[in-house]
């Protein structure tokens, strides 16, 4: 057989190498999720696949209430549905007792399809369509308020709805994060909020209990929620004095990391993401030295990230190798920037199926994608990987399956492992019937 010409190379093979925090090079194999054979959920559902594990779904919910609910008395999650809206995702979170947290009219009807009730739902965002304001304003949502043009169709909506509603507004402020979010709500600082405030009032037809924040996500800094619930309480209280106002819940958002490892950060998740408990800790620990004797306003944590990162994995396969001209392996998988949205930020932990012999070397790992974008990781430890060999990728429970895009090739299955070990079907790959369903070609085109 003539074997194909390949450039020869000469690179140091950096085998074992380890820095002070253990082997940077270390082979991670895993045969299994929660005790399924990654090769039985490929034959069953095929590559790529992703898979949920819910027992660690379950784990990581509760251990974040625990953290939360003993430090403080009056605390609600509320699910964060951008971050992960499969059906069984969020029911299995409901079902833990989170509340709804939506940003838009599709994820409004996703909730209430699935049997999530009206006053059950939270209602952030940018843009509230106005019908879409109605309606959660008629079911008891929480609605909170994030620019002028919002109070004024609110306003609207009270008018014909006869009666007024309750509402929160956002806020955005500085609390030492850098970049800080200020496009979102209104600024605490330049005095903007409490001019909301006032105008809320003077309307009388919308009635402020809440006030909402969202720092940003996966922050690394506890102490920027203690800023900002300081800065929260404050405000209340200065609210209640100026207007007698009852602020009933103080939502601090979302924006715990997981153990991801971002692009850009030199140390590993273990050291460099502090533990929930720190956050949980500022959070609590400020609430109750700031609050007043007997005040418990809800605490609400709109939890994403954290919550359902590490319950996801994805398993790839390789569908070919190369060299490129610089001498550096690659390989090209089946599963891209497509699918795997978060790729352009983190770092995965990146483990084989099964040990492949030779020596590690630092390769980039490319998506199918025809477009030079498609790189799902890069400087990955591996062995000479022969084509068929499968990957799995993690953490990547958190934004991929609702970020990814239908690009060029169909979205893959999505599957859940239950406590019990079994495997269900959540998601449907697509196919070409999903994608021309909504397509309408006039008659003069047809060939
Ligand atoms: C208003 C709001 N709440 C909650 C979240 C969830 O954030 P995370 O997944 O970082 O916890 C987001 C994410 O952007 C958000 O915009």
């Amino acid at each position: 057989m003539k074997v194909p010409y390949e450039k020869p190379v000469i690179r140091k093979v950096q085998i074992g190498l380890s820095n002070k925090f253990g082997s940077l090079y270390g082979r991670h194999i895993r045969p299994e999720i929660d005790g399924v054979p990654v090769s039985d959920l490929v034959t069953r559902f095929g590559s790529p696949l992703f898979v949920f594990s819910e027992r660690r779904l379950r784990e990581k919910y509760r251990q974040l209430y625990q953290l939360f609910s003993t430090r403080y008395p009056n605390v609600q999650f509320s699910w964060s549905y951008k971050t992960n809206y499969l059906d069984a995702i969020c029911a299995i979170l409901h079902q833990e007792g989170e509340t709804a947290e939506v940003v838009s009219e599709f994820e409004y009807e996703k909730a209430r399809r699935l049997g999530v009730k009206g006053e059950e739902i939270i209602f952030n965002g940018p843009y509230k369509p106005l019908s879409a304001l109605k309606r959660a304003a008629e079911e008891g949502a929480l609605i909170n308020i994030d620019h002028f043009d919002e109070i004024y169709d609110l306003e609207e909506v009270a008018e014909e709805l006869g009666r007024p509603i309750k509402v929160g507004i956002r806020l955005n402020m500085d609390t030492g994060i850098s970049p800080q979010w200020t496009r979102f709500g209104f600024n605490l600082e330049s005095g903007q909020a409490f001019d909301a405030a006032k105008r809320l009032v003077s309307g009388e037809k919308l009635i402020l209990c809440g006030l909402h924040c969202h720092l940003g996500t996966f922050l690394l800094e506890p102490r920027a929620y203690a800023k900002a619930v300081e800065k929260m309480v404050d405000f209340a209280y200065q609210l209640q004095e100026a207007f007698d106002l009852q602020i009933e819940y103080l939502d601090l958002g979302g924006g715990f990391p997981s153990r991801n490892r971002l692009k850009g950060i030199y140390l590993p998740p273990e050291i460099a993401v502090p533990p929930l408990e720190d956050f949980a800790e500022a959070i609590c620990d400020t609430l109750l030295s700031k609050l007043r004797p007997n005040d418990f306003p809800k605490l609400i944590l709109e939890t994403g990230r954290a919550i359902v990162d590490e319950a996801g994995f994805l398993i790839t396969t390789v569908q070919a190798s190369k060299r490129l001209p610089d001498g550096t392996r690659s390989y090209v998988l089946d599963a891209g920037v497509n699918i795997l949205f978060t790729a352009f930020w983190y770092n995965f932990r990146v483990e084989l199926e099964e040990d492949v012999p030779g020596p590690a070397e630092p390769c980039i790992l490319y998506g199918p994608l025809c477009m030079n974008i498609d790189v799902v990781a890069d400087q990955v430890q591996l062995p000479p990987l022969p084509r068929g060999a499968r990957l799995i990728f993690s953490p990547v429970g958190a934004y991929n399956v609702t970020q990814w895009m239908q690009f060029i090739r169909y979205r893959p299955a999505v599957v859940l492992i239950d406590p019990n070990g079994q495997v269900e079907l959540i998601r449907e790959a697509e196919n070409l019937e999903d994608i021309l369903a909504r397509e309408r070609l006039p008659e003069r085109l047809k060939l």
